[in-house]
């Protein structure tokens, strides 16, 4: 760490205290953003998190839509987003417009929505799900029809483990989209004895090569529980640095050098300082719309 890095994290400590805040962070975030985590986890555990701590303030490193879910959750906290330009390119796929017209078409399928999207899209839906609950959220609602928002990879995989009949929307994600089955079979010549795991955000190509499909969290646990001692990982490559640091003896190898998500790298320690001494840039999300997402996101909290 530079003399200017640790200049900075004692600043934010100091202020994290003062405005009694909480930091959760998102497995993929900068090294150094790891570092200074209240809590880091993939979107099901940080939602968790959000909807139960008591702090006053929620400082989001991640992307917006997960902050966005974070202000949905506790409307009474101030979530704080240190860069308000880290969106989601898959979360944009989609607009509660389109959904609306969709749901016409549909009339029968019950919306199953992936939390990577807005507060607006999930007000339409009936029920929320991340990568690491989506197929039990499926086979825990009575609906045998489903329209899947916004990602047609873990609309794709999911429908590979049930019978219900899934529609799939057009979106995906473009850091996991880079990511080509050739990588795989070029990486497992190269460590014939490493394990591949990937996220469920991949195309059903790579995913048919991996030896596991799994959240980010799911993947570090893969990584503290296996007998594995070298691991492919198939996600955006922040993630190593916390399963390097879980896992010091092991190899984690990336799965490609594009597996690199440019939103995410938006939160710097100068951000987050300044978010904490401006509280801004603060997420919100209008009553009427937060009601209705609340109910998508709750549901979905009762049944993981
Ligand atoms: P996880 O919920 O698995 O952490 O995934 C979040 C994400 O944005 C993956 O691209
Ligand atoms: Fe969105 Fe993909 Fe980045 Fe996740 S990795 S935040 S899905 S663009």
């Amino acid at each position: 760490m530079t003399d200017r890095d640790k200049e900075l994290v004692e600043q934010i400590n100091s202020l994290r205290k003062q405005r009694n805040a909480v930091l959760l962070v998102h497995n993929y975030q900068r090294s150094e953003i790891h570092d200074i985590a209240d809590f880091i986890g993939d979107s099901l555990e940080l939602s968790q998190k959000a909807a139960a701590t008591d702090a006053d303030v929620i400082v989001f490193c991640g992307v917006h839509f997960m902050a966005e879910t974070a202000a949905i959750l506790c409307p009474d906290r101030t979530v704080l987003l240190p860069d308000v330009d880290a969106g989601c390119p898959m979360a944009d796929m989609i607009t509660a417009d389109r959904l609306r017209e969709k749901k016409e078409e549909l009339p029968d399928a019950a919306v199953v929505c992936y939390v990577n999207s807005s507060a607006d899209v999930k007000a339409e839906s009936d029920i929320c799900c991340t990568s690491a609950n989506a197929v039990k959220v499926i086979d825990a609602i009575d609906d045998n029809e489903i329209l899947f928002i916004p990602d047609q990879y873990l609309g794709h995989y999911v429908s590979t483990k049930t019978d219900k009949r899934i529609h799939l929307w057009p979106g995906y994600c473009p850091t996991h989209a880079r990511i080509q089955p050739e990588d795989i079979t070029r990486l497992k010549e190269k460590y014939p004895e490493a394990r591949a795991l990937v996220h469920p955000e991949c195309r059903p190509e790579v995913i048919e090569l991996a030896d596991a499909v799994l959240s980010t969290s799911g993947m570090c646990r893969y990584a503290q529980e296996s007998d594995a001692n070298e691991i492919i990982v198939g996600t955006e490559s922040g993630i190593i640095y916390r399963m390097q640091k879980e896992n010091p003896d092991k190899t984690f190898i990336p799965i490609s050098d594009k597996a690199v998500c440019p939103n995410m790298k938006k939160i710097t320690l100068e951000k987050v300082l300044w978010s904490l001494k401006e509280m801004s840039p603060q997420v919100t999300v209008p009553e009427p719309i937060r009601i209705r997402a609340k109910q998508a996101v709750d549901w979905m909290l009762e049944i993981v």
